[in-house]
């Protein structure tokens, strides 16, 4: 393709997607570009049109790309994917990317990505699928794994549930009320109707993405997500409020080590089986005193995760996207050595109930520091000015030289002299615990 010359559409509407678009505009290849639906952010750069679709409705939204001639369709959330957008547009002749919806399975079902870990020998939590509300009450009661240190059980909904589905419990008690909420009350419709108990495990977190092609990928750097509400790892688990990278703990070693663990084998273990693995594996981590497990296998890239990483990334992200999906040249890829705290501004409630609407006040003044400012739940107002549409609103990204000085960046622009807004929540202490 020549220059400026790729029309691109982004579907989705979060920080992750704003980060996306902030880095594909960079390109040197990319002319047009257009986010389906995008939020309040998506509008301040000149060359950005904002498309109404419903991106649940597949085919509205590959008609809404075929409409406008676009080259390629990058897919942020995981519903679409799941419904098999990807597929779809391959047969209008329309390049996606991200997996199609037999590899999106991984994701879409914790069941099968625990029988496929299983099979391929990916280290993950003793895990046991049921469909019948009984038969997981005895198992859960009286779980095989109960003499161990630390124990308690995991109950997961099979299906997506935007992060809501997973109830991690201390006792049986609490793992009961998770699973009569999912199984019996169906709390979540049809994606709770089949669990999986899972033992819990004890340990340290990590993000781990990959870009891959279908047999060859890009590691980028790995990532320490805070995924409860309140400061110190309390409270509710929400989608993610703040983000350390480079991970503080994870070793090059370790990091190779996960790659050739967990990377590798789902490379293989797809291959084997037919099924084109394209997009970002975006395998959940912990490290325990033992060793390291997987958690839940995405494939997408995740938020805030990619607003800290698209901090930190350098070279041309189009042309990464060309050589997955069409099989260019690999192009060359490096990443900041500096450190990204990402703090998420969320709206107090947030990940219960919360107000929309609220006016957002303070964006006009951050100027030429070094954070920055990825939209979330924003909408533009007539006359400009934006105001709150969701849970999480904005992630800010600090970078530095070191932890401290990306904290002090990121936390610099947050406040009554920065962004803020009414009932404004965030976690105070994202990357301080690795503080040098
Ligand atoms: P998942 O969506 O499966 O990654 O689960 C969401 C969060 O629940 C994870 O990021 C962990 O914090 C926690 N979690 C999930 N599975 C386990 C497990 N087996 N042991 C301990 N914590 C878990
Ligand atoms: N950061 C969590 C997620 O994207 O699922």
């Amino acid at each position: 393709m020549n220059t400026k010359e790729a029309k691109v559409m982004i579907i989705g509407s979060g920080g992750r997607e704003d980060a996306l678009l902030g880095e594909l505009r960079l390109s040197s290849q990319v002319g047009d570009i257009y986010v389906a639906p995008g939020n309040g952010g998506s509008d301040r750069f000149p060359d950005t049109a904002r498309i109404q679709v419903d991106i649940k409705n597949v085919r509205q939204t590959i008609e809404a790309a075929q409409d406008l001639g676009v080259n390629l369709v990058v897919v942020g959330p995981e519903e679409p994917l799941v419904l098999g957008i990807i597929d779809e547009l391959q047969e209008v002749g329309i390049s996606g990317y991200g997996p199609t919806k037999a590899a999106a399975q991984l994701e879409g079902s914790k069941a099968y990505a625990v029988e496929f870990m299983q099979v391929e020998g990916i280290p993950h939590p003793e895990s046991h699928t049921f469909s019948d509300f009984d038969r997981a009450v005895d198992f859960t009661r009286q779980p095989p794994w109960t003499y161990k240190p630390n124990s308690g059980v995991v109950v997961k909904a099979d299906g997506l549930a935007a992060g809501k589905g997973v109830f991690v419990c201390a006792h049986f008690d609490e793992a009961y009320d998770a699973l009569r909420r999912l199984m019996v009350l169906e709390e979540f419709g049809k994606v709770g109707k089949q669990v999986i108990v899972q033992e819990k495990l004890s340990g340290y977190e990590a993000s781990v993405m990959a870009i891959v092609n279908g047999t060859d990928y890009i590691l980028m750097p790995t990532t320490e997500d805070h995924k409860q509400s309140l400061d110190g790892d309390r409270g509710k688990n929400t989608g993610g409020m703040g983000v350390d990278a480079p991970h503080p703990l994870i070793t090059p070693e370790l990091e190779r080590e996960i790659a050739t663990h967990v990377i590798d084998p789902i490379l293989y273990g797809l291959q084997k089986r037919g099924i084109t693995a394209k997009g970002t594996l975006y395998p959940g981590i912990m490290v325990t005193e033992t060793g390291f497990s997987v958690l839940e296998i995405n494939f997408r890239f995740g938020a805030p995760e990619t607003e800290a990483i698209l901090s930190l990334f350098q070279g041309d992200l189009y042309k990464v996207f060309d050589w997955v999906v069409n099989g260019s040249r690999r192009p060359e890829v490096s990443f900041n050595t500096r450190s990204c705290i990402v703090v998420s501004l969320v709206s107090g409630g947030y990940p219960e109930t919360y107000q929309k609407g609220l006016p957002i006040y303070g964006l006009d003044q951050i100027h030429g520091s070094d954070a920055r400012i990825y939209h979330a739940g924003t909408e533009r107002n007539t006359d400009g000015t934006c105001k709150t549409v969701g849970g999480r609103v904005f992630s800010i990204a600090g970078l530095g030289e070191n932890r401290e000085v990306a904290r002090n960046n990121a936390y610099g622009v947050i406040g009554p002299q920065g962004i803020h807004f009414e009932n404004m929540h965030y976690r105070t202490d994202i990357g301080k615990r690795h503080l040098e």
